[in-house]
């Protein structure tokens, strides 16, 4: 078996890890269960370039119950668990392509390695494998059957492929089921993000002033958690309804060079590009820590914080202190990458358990309809997403109400209004 880890001798901490999380992790459980009975995915190869986290390990041993011949590489450099990684090969016999702070050359080596699988499906998060594929790799577009794409960011580079109708096999949008974004994104990236932060600095952040930029559902996550922390939260945006559903929940909304001067965090998560850029960091307070919890590293113009600095050094793990040519200092979290995975553990085993068994369900849904579905980016059907959220509830203990035939009936009819 070929693959690339840090250490091999790191599998039994990584297998306590896996463990760990697996207990957080009731409704993927349930899909291992049967996958490991019915096989649906037997001969299939899925290629997946995700955060290789304890939760990632959950997912592939899922997939592997189910038949299915894998590989994993990372989506990011900073964000891997070499423990897992170890686990995922030395015990699972999962090929892994990922080592904690590869460089970018290594990075793409790796994500080539996973395609050299020639993927019958491919799993990104952050749509690095479609996107080389398309690019690079266009001899694999033949096996391709169906891709499934787990972040915003990701569904927005796809989509981006579709429209210019270049999209050669159909992706199901992870992310965009009910049950992944309204608690990955939001609970998950909410606390995920501050302990990240939390993490790196051990600052306070009651009395600060913290912007969120971008209010999506990551940075409405964020906002919140941050007000919970008594921070007191700015955020920016450049959608007008966002802008305005930000004021409503309470928080000041100013633009980015307004709240630059008076910040002591700023939280990028727009997944766009140069938001906190040249302009904003000559206008930014002294002693500011930046921070970014968008899919890529690029939300903070890093080019622009080195050419305007005279000094630049590492003041802790994850703590890159840079001096501007006026004196004033700015410290950047995790060279700009996502924080939360950088320095933290990424989001909680509660939360990807809803994400990965999108993921896993996604997979089969694909495989079963890929032929009928466009070369486009397609969503999960709603039965889907409401079984996952009734397998969570249920291991939550909670039980909910269920229409009457009369009210069914209701729903279904125009002809009854005022009485
Ligand atoms: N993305 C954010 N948190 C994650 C986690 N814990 N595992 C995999 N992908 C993630």
């Amino acid at each position: 078996m070929n693959y690339d880890i840090k250490d091999p001798g790191l599998a039994p901490e990584g297998k306590k890890r896996i463990d760990w999380a697996e207990q957080d992790m009731p409704v993927l459980r349930e899909v291992k269960k049967r996958f490991n009975k019915t096989k649906p995915l037997a001969g299939i190869k899925i290629a997946a370039c995700l955060h290789v986290t304890s939760e990632t390990a959950n997912l592939m041993i899922t997939l592997k119950a189910g038949g299915a011949d894998t590989v994993l590489c990372a989506s990011n450099p900073l964000s891997t668990q070499d423990d897992v990684a170890a686990s995922l090969v030395v015990n699972e016999q999962i090929p892994v392509f990922a080592v904690n702070g590869e460089d970018n050359k290594t990075y793409f080596n790796h994500v080539n390695a996973a395609l050299d699988l020639k993927p019958h499906i491919t799993m990104d998060d952050g749509a690095d494998l479609v996107s080389e594929i398309h690019k690079k790799r266009r001899e694999l577009i033949k096996n391709v059957k169906a891709g499934t794409e787990e972040t915003t960011t990701g569904v927005i580079r796809l989509k981006a492929l579709a429209k210019q109708k270049k999209l050669t096999f159909p992706i199901l949008a992870v992310n965009d089921a009910q049950t992944k974004h309204l608690f990955d994104n939001r609970y998950g990236t909410g606390q995920s993000t501050i302990d990240g932060i939390i993490r790196a600095t051990n600052r306070l952040l009651a009395g600060s002033t913290f912007v969120v930029a971008g209010y999506g559902w990551c940075g409405k996550g964020v906002a919140m958690r941050a007000r919970g922390l008594g921070a007191n939260v700015i955020v920016t945006e450049i959608n007008p309804v966002k802008a305005l559903e930000a004021r409503m929940d309470g928080f000041r909304v100013m633009p980015m060079m307004e709240a630059a001067p008076s910040s002591d965090f700023i939280c990028t998560l727009t997944g766009n590009t140069e938001v906190v850029g040249a302009k904003v960091l000559m206008n930014i307070k002294d002693g500011c820590i930046i921070s970014n919890s968008g899919h890529f590293n690029n939300e903070i113009d890093i080019g622009a914080l080195d050419s305007m600095s005279k000094h630049k050094e590492t003041v802790k793990n994850n703590v890159e202190l840079y001096t501007l040519k006026d004196g004033r200092k700015v410290y950047l979290l995790g060279e700009g990458r996502l924080i939360n995975l950088a320095s933290a553990e990424g989001h909680p085993a509660s939360v990807m358990d809803m994400s990965f068994a999108n993921q896993a369900l996604g997979a089969e849904y694909m495989l079963i309809n890929a032929k009928k579905l466009a070369r486009d980016v397609h969503v999960i059907p709603a039965e889907v997403d409401e079984e996952i959220a009734r397998i969570k509830l249920r291991s939550l203990n909670v039980s909910i109400d269920a229409l009457t035939a009369r009210q069914k009936k209701y729903l279904e009819s125009w002809e009854e209004g005022t009485e």
